[in-house]
């Protein structure tokens, strides 16, 4: 039996202000540290050990990575960064406050550009997209950076990651631990549990809570769950939910 743990980043500051981060590069709270440490602290109590983590390459999820491995005394551990890992980029509502966007344009409006599969935020202008120029996306083709990202764009670029990294490495063995972004995750987890396009769309991951995967040898999921209390985890996929509605 194969596992793998998943772990959405901590609190990060715009989480805190409520606005739509994509890949801005925002840093933790020290709520989102401390979210970090206890999820480490948690899979360390269960007996989990790692060979090998993979992170994005924006740092609310690469600080929650070494939070983790920190307190589970695996600093040593090789760690892989990669943009395909990264948040689902925002477009132009990145930076913007969701409730106020929610009250200008309405809550189901927002809710769509939040949680439909193949409705992107309108898009950035090119000349206004930063990650244009980042030198950690140099290595990409200029068509490879967006200028927005439905969740089918998310997951057309995390299952190459997934079938090309993440899968034979875990089929070889080797236990892997996660750290990503709310949408990259769940671009993960509607391919790995087969989830229709339409039920994506109610499916919000907590921060800071590890999502164990139990897999058979060819990696068809056997069961899926979050480690910790059920009642917390739950508060926290609410909160998640509604930030994106008018206050
Ligand atoms: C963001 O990019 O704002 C969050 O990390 C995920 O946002 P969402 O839950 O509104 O999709």
């Amino acid at each position: 039996m194969h596992k793998l743990v998943l772990i959405r980043h901590g609190q990060s500051q715009w989480n805190l202000d409520n606005r739509f981060s994509g890949w801005a590069d925002v840093d933790l709270t020290a709520l989102g540290e401390q979210e970090a440490r206890e999820a480490g602290e948690l899979l360390k109590r269960e007996g989990y050990a790692f060979d090998v983590a993979h992170t994005s390459v924006l740092k609310r999820a690469v600080r929650t990575l070494w939070g983790v491995l920190d307190t589970m005394d695996l600093m040593w551990l090789p760690v892989h960064t990669d943009w395909r890992l990264n948040e689902r980029h925002y477009g132009a509502l990145t930076g913007l406050n969701k409730a106020e966007t929610a009250a200008k344009y309405g809550d189901a409006q927002v809710k769509i550009w939040r949680r439909s599969y193949d409705i992107p935020p309108p898009p950035l202008d090119r000349a206004e997209n930063e990650a244009v120029h980042d030198p950690r996306y140099a290595a990409l083709a200029p068509a490879q950076i967006p200028d927005t990202e439905c969740l089918k764009d998310t997951v057309a670029r995390v299952l190459p990651y997934w079938h090309e990294v993440l899968a034979p490495a875990i089929k070889a063995g080797r236990r892997v631990v996660v750290a990503a972004h709310g949408n990259s995750l769940r671009a993960l987890v509607k391919y790995l549990d087969g989830i229709s396009d339409a039920d994506i769309v109610e499916m919000n991951i907590p921060n800071g809570v590890p999502l164990v995967y139990e897999f058979d040898a060819d990696l068809k999921p056997l069961k899926r769950y979050y480690l910790g209390d059920a009642a917390a985890i739950e508060a926290k996929m609410a909160a998640v939910a509604n930030q994106g509605k008018a206050r």
